[in-house]
Formats: structure tokens, C-alpha cells, sequence
């Protein structure tokens, strides 16, 4: 099919465009303020943050068969600093996506985010209402409700748990900030009761790209890892997956250890049913998830230094953008 992705140039719109080439799809990658790196054969373009009339071209010059929008603010921090503009991204853009989408009668696969729950009554079903405790969640909760008014049964939300993977920056996901701190000399402090349910980027771009195969699945989803853990046994885990020693890198921190913190909410796992079950794709244990993560790029000196290992970094001909 012929397959618009938005955000081409983030975390998990650069995985949803390799995952949709390898399935055989006409890509067409758009990032925002850059332009994306694409294998050949894939057409590339940018979307000025918050350019609607831009998208708007795009859609009607192109007509996509399906789209999905992994465009979004999506550091909670520039949310809370910038809410306009957390609203334009997060909630205006996809609500024009998916009247463009229907217009076109396009598919229409929209991310969204664990976080517009309040981490009160894990583990969250799919239809359990939502109540977001910030400025980022809010933003996602409305452009949730504004995919589906606009879009009805041609459109899919997907509520994504942290992602984890690697990027060609080394700095963006979870074990590659630990990483970062590591290499400055500083001990991480994770929050130990604070509970996430991780998944691979590779695994949610597939969803993704299924979702929009899909023309007999419609409404709001969860998709995440199988296991759920606090971000300390996150921490542990990941720096034992590189044979590193967890004591002296990361320690337990808890909430009341920190004055002022803004609300965070405690624990969003969430129930992968129904679309679990429903798709081919199938959620990855955290075993699996770690074998997936590389040392990232401007660590590998100090992780050989710590382990004498070897940097084994994995190509897929064709698609090592
Ligand atoms: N990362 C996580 O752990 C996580 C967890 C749960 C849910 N999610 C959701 O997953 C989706 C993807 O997140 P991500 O982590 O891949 O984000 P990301 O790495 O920050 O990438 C965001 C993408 O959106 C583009 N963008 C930003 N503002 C835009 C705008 N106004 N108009 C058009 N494009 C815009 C960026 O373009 P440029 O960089 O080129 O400007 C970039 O391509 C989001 O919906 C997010 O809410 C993420």
C-alpha cells in the first residue's frame, strides 16, 4: 500500500518507515523539523512543526491508502514549558490528519501515550477512563478524542508504554541516557516505585504498520511489553544485559527523595487484550527486548574500557539508515 509516515525523523517513526519498506509497502516519510534518511525507493519530505497546511498538501497530492502519525511534543518537559504548542502537535495535527485520512479514505494509525492515565488504577484496560496529571498527557488525551471523532472506524489509537531502542544519536531512549550518565561518571537515580511496562521500538513500529493493514480494527488499543518492573529493576536489568556491575551505576530513588517534583504518575501498566490476540505481532518479553539494544554510538569506548567486549551492531541490508 501506499503508506504516509509522520514524525519520520523521531525514534519511532524512523522504525515504523524500515518496518513498512520491509513489508513491502510505497513509503512516504515525512519528519518535522528535519528531513529523514530513507532507503532508496522511499520518497522524503518535512513538515514545518505545526504546518497543517503542509500536511494537508501532502495528503491530497499523494493520496495515501494509510497513515500513521508518529509526529508529536513528545518530551513531557517541553509540554509542560510550551502547552500551545503541545496541543498543536499533539492534538490539532492529528485531528486534521484524520479528517484528511477519512476524506481520502485512508487508514489511520495515531500513537498515543500510557500517559493520560493518572498511575492510580493499574493495570489499565483500554476503556478505563483517563485522567492525565500534565501538560503532555492532556495534549495526547485530546488529540485521541479529536482522532476518533474525525476518523470514527477507519482510525486506530495506540497507547504506547516507554519505548525503548537504539538511535543514530545515542542519546534519545532509556538505556542510552544510563549510558550517557555512566560514561560522565554519575550514579542514575530510578525511581523504585515507579512502574512502566517497556517496549521495543521495533515491535511497536510493526503494530503499527499492521494496524494499518488491518481495515477490521478500529478504537483505542494499548500495545506494550509482557512485563512490567520499576524503573530501578529497569536500570539493573539493563546494565547487566551489557555485563556491566548495576552497584555503583544506578541506585533506588523515591519520590519523597525529591523536593518539589511535579506529579508523575506512579504505575501505568496496561492490559495488552484485546488487540493482543487480534495481531500477528506479539508482545516481547523484557529478555527479549534487552537482547534488541545496542551500546550506543560515543559509548563504545568506555563500555570496552569496563568490559573488554566487542560493539556488535546489527545492519539489515538495505535498510541501515
Ligand atoms: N518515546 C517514548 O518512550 C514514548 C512513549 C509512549 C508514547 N510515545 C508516543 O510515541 C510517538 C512517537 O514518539 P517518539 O518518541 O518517536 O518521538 P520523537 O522521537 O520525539 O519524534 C517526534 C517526531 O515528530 C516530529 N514532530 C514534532 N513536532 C512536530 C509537528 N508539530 N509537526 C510535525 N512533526 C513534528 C519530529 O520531527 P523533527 O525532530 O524532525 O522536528 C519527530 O520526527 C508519539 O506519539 C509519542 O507521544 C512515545
Amino acid at each position: 500500500m501506499r503508506l504516509l509516515v509522520l514524525g519520520a525523523t523521531g525514534l519511532l517513526g524512523r522504525e515504523v518507515v524500515r518496518s513498512a519498506v520491509r513489508r513491502g509497502h510505497q513509503v512516504l516519510a515525512l519528519g518535522g523539523s528535519r528531513e529523514p534518511s530513507a532507503p532508496r525507493g522511499v520518497e522524503v519530505g518535512r513538515l514545518a512543526r505545526g504546518d497543517l497546511a503542509a500536511a494537508e498538501r501532502w495528503i491530497l497530492d499523494r493520496f495515501p491508502e494509510g497513515i500513521v502519525n508518529a509526529a508529536a511534543m513528545a518530551d513531557v518537559n517541553e509540554c509542560e514549558r510550551d502547552p500551545e504548542g503541545a496541543r498543536l502537535a499533539n492534538a490539532r495535527l492529528p485531528e486534521r490528519l484524520a479528517q484528511l485520512a477519512h476524506h481520502v479514505g485512508a487508514r489511520f494509525v495515531h500513537v498515543s501515550t500510557d500517559m493520560v492515565f493518572d498511575g492510580r488504577g493499574a493495570p489499565y484496560r483500554s476503556t478505563d477512563p483517563a485522567s492525565p496529571v500534565n501538560a503532555y498527557g492532556r495534549s495526547k488525551l485530546e488529540g485521541e478524542a479529536a482522532v476518533m471523532a474525525a476518523a470514527g472506524h477507519g482510525a486506530c489509537v495506540v497507547r504506547s508504554t516507554p519505548i525503548l531502542g537504539n538511535t543514530p544519536g545515542g542519546d534519545r531512549t532509556v538505556h542510552e541516557r544510563l549510558f550517557l550518565d555512566w560514561k560522565a561518571g554519575k550514579v542514575s537515580g530510578l525511581f523504585a516505585e515507579e512502574i512502566r511496562q517497556p517496549v521495543a521500538v521495533t515491535n511497536l513500529a510493526d503494530v503499527c504498520v499492521e494496524l494499518a493493514e488491518r481495515d477490521n480494527l478500529s478504537g483505542i488499543f494499548h500495545w506494550g511489553g509482557r512485563d512490567a518492573m520499576s524503573r530501578h529493576e529497569m536500570g539493573v536489568r539493563i546494565a547487566r544485559r551489557f555485563g556491566l556491575d548495576p552497584a555503583g551505576l544506578v541506585r533506588p530513588v523515591n519520590y519523597a527523595d525529591i523536593p518539589d517534583l511535579p506529579p508523575r504518575p506512579r504505575d501505568l501498566s496496561v492490559e495488552l487484550r484485546p488487540l493482543e490476540g487480534k495481531l500477528r505481532t506479539q508482545p516481547m518479553g523484557f529478555d527479549e527486548i534487552l537482547d534488541e539494544l545496542e551500546v550506543p554510538r560515543g559509548c563504545e569506548a568506555w563500555w570496552r574500557e569496563r568490559t573488554g567486549g566487542e560493539v556488535v551492531r546489527r545492519l539489515v541490508e538495505g535498510l541501515d539508515f
